[in-house]
């Protein structure tokens, strides 16, 4: 169930709507051309509270990955006490194979714009910083350049928004991500953007009552900003259309989602359809079939830190229920990595946790030590080294460290230990044919260090 007409990424050449001839960034005039900046002045005729209900009924969940109802996060804020109050906006976009935040301000940098402005107004902060992954150097360009154009014409700045439509005046800022994977975690971010080393914070005290410099702060990520402009123009139900009802009793999954497709398709790219779409109708429908031919082996829903779908999941519905569904974390940031018959599964175990072995801020011993545990383990498996005894011991780690058993501080241990699980345990024949039995019986024990 594709969307009938593109909402987000309409200017995205690599969606089926967009035309590569076309591929430029949408300039401020050009926006405003096409509706651009309309939604904001919609906002702006309503009272912010009544911008947080909108939001909140039209059960707009986060992009970012953890699918967090965007509006109820709102209502986390503090009342304005005439103190400072922050927006922080998630750019950092370092989760592997995960590229959809980048289309949008490649192409249309305003829209996003917009959707800080209407979040601002919405929330009463008065600073937004526009947090970019730091190897995005030509999208930090395109980014300052439509901050420049919004203050020219008066977006933002001290006169108010939208001209001083409202009062209320916001400033924007762009900030270059120090280019790790854990400067995306929202408290990593935070640290990052006061100038430190972006290392998560122990929560509670929670970003929207301590923050940024200590005061309060929303953190939202660029598709659900960006989402936020057709909501307030088109309203709730009209988002409702799209996307579908749960079918476990939680909350439901609506409106269309930026998917990036990649692996082993025929056409990798970021695809706009409705939430709730099949995996195997994203690949044969948008991404063009599996590559060569060959048959659906497994495929990564959104981000590395989600597990991993096996062979008999190829209809998988990419909705925000996946991870119950599924056996997975979840949904992520729903760009999957589709894996053919011939993938070496141990390889991708390896790989995985090799990313997340280098990629751990070392704060938490579980995380530090488990993440390059894991992975010495996979490399010693995938080298035909390893003994039975090591899948239970790789199971055993994935399965005592992380924030959901409560030893970490942040969830990228997290994204280790589904990755082991759900490889391990969804083609575990595959493991047992490269590793040796092990000789503990005899009083030997090989391979356990
Ligand atoms: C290790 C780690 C890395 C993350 N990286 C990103 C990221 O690059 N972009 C992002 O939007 N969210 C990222 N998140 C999720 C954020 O912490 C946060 O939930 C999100 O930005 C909130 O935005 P949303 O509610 O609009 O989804 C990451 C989380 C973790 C644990
Ligand atoms: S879980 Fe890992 S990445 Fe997160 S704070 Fe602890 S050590 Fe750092």
């Amino acid at each position: 169930m594709p969307v009938t007409e593109p909402v987000l990424c309409k200017r995205i050449p690599t969606a089926p709507w967009g035309d590569p001839k076309d591929r430029h960034v949408v300039s401020y005039d050009e926006y405003v051309k096409t509706g651009g900046y309309e939604s904001l002045e919609k906002a702006l005729s309503m009272k912010p509270a009544e911008v947080v209900d909108l939001v909140k009924e039209s059960q707009l969940r986060g992009r970012g990955g953890a699918g967090f109802p965007c509006g109820l996060k709102w209502t986390f804020l503090p009342e304005p006490d005439g103190g400072r109050r922050y927006l922080a906006l998630n750019c950092d976009e370092a989760e592997p194979c995960t590229f959809k935040d980048r289309l949008l301000i490649d192409f249309d940098p305003h829209l996003v714009l917009e959707g800080v402005a209407i979040a601002c107004y919405a929330c009463q902060l008065d600073t937004a910083y526009f947090f970019i992954r730091g190897e995005y150097h030509k999208q930090a360009k395109v980014v300052q350049n439509a901050i420049d154009e919004a203050y020219a014409h008066g977006i933002f700045g001290k006169q108010g928004l939208l001209k001083g439509k409202s009062k209320q005046a916001v400033e924007c800022y762009l900030h270059r991500s120090a280019g790790a994977y854990i400067c995306g975690e929202e408290t990593g971010m935070l640290e990052c953007i006061e100038g430190k080393r972006g290392w998560p914070r122990i929560k509670p005290p929670f970003p929207a009552v301590q923050g940024l410099f200590g005061r309060p702060t929303i953190i939202n990520n660029v598709e659900t900003l960006a989402a936020l402009c057709p909501i307030v123009k088109k309203g709730k139900d009209w988002w409702a259309s799209m996307g579908c009802e749960s079918s476990i009793g939680a909350p439901p999954s609506y409106g269309p989602k930026l998917m990036g497709v990649s692996g082993h398709v025929n056409k990798p790219g970021v695809y706009e359809v409705d939430l709730g779409i099949k995996l195997s109708t994203l690949i044969n429908d948008f991404a063009g079939g599996i590559r060569g031919g060959k048959k659906f082996k497994g495929a990564i829903p959104g981000g590395v830190s989600m597990g991993v779908l096996g062979p008999d999941q190829f209809d998988a519905e990419m909705d925000f229920d996946i991870g119950r569904t599924n056996q997975l974390l979840g949904l992520g940031t729903a760009c999957p990595t589709i894996f053919d018959e011939d993938t070496d599964m141990v390889a991708v175990a390896r790989n995985i946790c090799r990313f997340f072995a280098n990629e751990s801020c070392g704060q938490c011993t579980p995380c530090r030590e488990g993440t390059s545990w894991t992975y010495k383990i996979l490399c010693r498996i995938e080298q035909g080294n390893g003994t039975s005894k090591d899948l239970d011991m790789l199971l055993e780690i994935a399965g005592s460290m992380g924030i959901v058993s409560g030893t970490t501080i942040c969830g990228l241990a997290d994204g280790n230990n589904w990755a082991v699980r759900t490889i391990v345990n969804k083609f575990r024949s595959e493991f047992e044919a490269r590793v040796r039995p092990s000789l503990v019986a005899v009083g030997v024990t090989v391979g356990a260090s």
